[in-house]
């Protein structure tokens, strides 16, 4: 019987392997350089943790957490994000206790039961960072030069990005913005889908949020949350577009971006990629100063972000394709003609790996031409060895890219193969 993969959660092939390792290669670097530091939480944490972390009333709770009970029934969840798992840990571990900037890296399998589309899976791929410990409007503005930076390293066309930037306010100023939203919103309640009616009187934030075209009408002229600001947020806000264009970094404010996650205060963004269709964002993040508190830590400001992995490589693979074939991957290939090549083949093979150079050969019982058109697929340099070389007591190495051949003694090949293929 055919087991076949659970909708929305895919295997991620060896053709593909080879991009995504580059891409994780280069985000731990872009993470590196900003002083950023690895920390691995776990797939599963209570249920607890998220709808009290990031929201019962948000999607992501509500309707795409997938939930199930351990075996004595206590609660679990994948996690649909790494935020509440990070702030966990920090409280956990007492890490606020060092009284420092904790500056936090992750990169991982999140779980959201969303219908899948190009962009959007069940089983996706974040790579985040969380910065916990300060509220300094000039770290908001390095986190979002951090995701420039990423994206200028993995060589994405700048053309093609957006980052989008508002400020919601703190919890102070949430109530007299739910209460401006709530009044615009029950006057035109006849437009709304019958789930934002339900969010006017639970969280109407959400509502800017519906992707419902009739809400999104409404949306564009409802309050915005940057009028409703305290003068201290309406300050931060202030600076750190300051600290933007100080740094450069072009921007756009759009005053419906609420994002969907109730943890946020002060500073939201994401960065959009014009190349991606409907699902655009190619991370998203900002400010959750009341986060660590609700999870049971001292009052801590934080602010961070997070990008799926998909999105990336969505977008990067469109533009390798135009760059053309990939180089071979392995250095070698042995191709063995015969019962005796083939056991002095594996002794050489055993030798050339411990060299430190990569060779593979065939285990299919190919011809030598079989063989030969596998090693031009697969490998810089095939080294054949025949009857005849064994009897002279060497082997031909052929160079695959210029067709040139020589013959090497076979000592020397397994005690020195690094000099002969260069
Ligand atoms: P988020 O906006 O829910 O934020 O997700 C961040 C990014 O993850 C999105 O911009 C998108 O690139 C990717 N993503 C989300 N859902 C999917 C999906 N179903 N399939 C593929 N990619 C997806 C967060 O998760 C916050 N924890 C970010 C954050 C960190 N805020 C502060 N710190």
């Amino acid at each position: 019987m055919k087991v076949e993969s659970v909708r929305g959660m895919r295997d991620i092939l060896p053709e593909e392997t080879p991009l995504w390792q580059k891409l994780e290669a280069e985000i731990r670097a872009a993470f590196a350089l900003y002083g950023y530091r690895e920390i691995r939480v776990p797939l599963v944490e209570r249920v607890e943790l998220f709808s009290r972390g990031v929201g019962e009333e948000t999607e992501v709770v509500d309707k795409q957490m997938y939930v199930f009970p351990d075996r004595k029934g206590l609660p679990l969840a994948l996690r649909p994000e790494a935020t509440a798992s990070v702030v966990r840990a920090y409280v956990e571990h007492g890490l606020h206790a060092k009284g420092d900037l904790a500056k936090l890296y992750y990169l991982g399998a999140m779980f959201r039961y969303e219908k899948p589309q190009l962009g959007r899976q069940r089983q996706f791929h974040q790579y985040g960072v969380e910065a916990i410990g300060s509220l300094d409007p000039a770290l908001d503005a390095e986190v979002m030069d951090l995701a420039w930076h990423l994206m200028e390293r993995l060589a994405l066309r700048r053309e093609g990005l957006l980052l989008r930037l508002n400020s919601i306010g703190c919890r102070d100023d949430r109530p007299v913005y739910r209460e401006a939203l709530q009044g615009y919103f029950a006057a035109r309640v006849g437009d709304l889908c019958p789930e934002c009616r339900r969010r006017l009187e639970t969280n109407p934030l959400r509502i800017l949020d519906c992707k419902e075209e009739g809400c999104r009408a409404l949306a564009r002229s409802a309050p915005r949350s940057v009028d409703h600001l305290c003068p201290g947020c309406r300050q931060h806000f202030a600076d750190v577009q300051a600290h933007l264009a100080d740094l450069g970094l072009a921007h756009e404010f759009d005053p419906t971006l609420v994002r969907g996650l109730d943890y946020y205060t002060r500073t939201v963004f994401e960065l959009c990629s014009r190349d991606l269709g409907a699902q655009d964002a190619l991370l998203g993040g900002g400010r959750y100063d009341d986060l660590v508190e609700l999870l049971g830590g001292p009052p801590t400001p934080a602010v961070g972000f997070a990008g799926g992995m998909e999105r990336l490589v969505i977008v990067l693979s469109a533009q390798q394709g135009a760059e053309g074939a990939s180089a071979p991957a392995l250095d070698l290939y042995l191709v063995p003609i015969g019962d005796d090549a083939r056991r002095e083949g594996a002794k050489l093979l055993a030798a050339v790996r411990r060299s430190g150079l990569s060779v593979d050969t065939d285990y299919m019982g190919r011809s030598l031409r079989k063989a030969m058109q596998v090693a031009g697929r697969t490998a810089r340099y095939a080294a054949i060895l025949g009857p005849d070389e064994l009897a002279r007591g060497e082997i031909k190495l052929k160079n695959l890219a210029t067709g040139e051949e020589k013959a090497v003694r076979l000592p020397q090949f397994a005690a020195d193969p690094h000099t002969l293929i260069r």
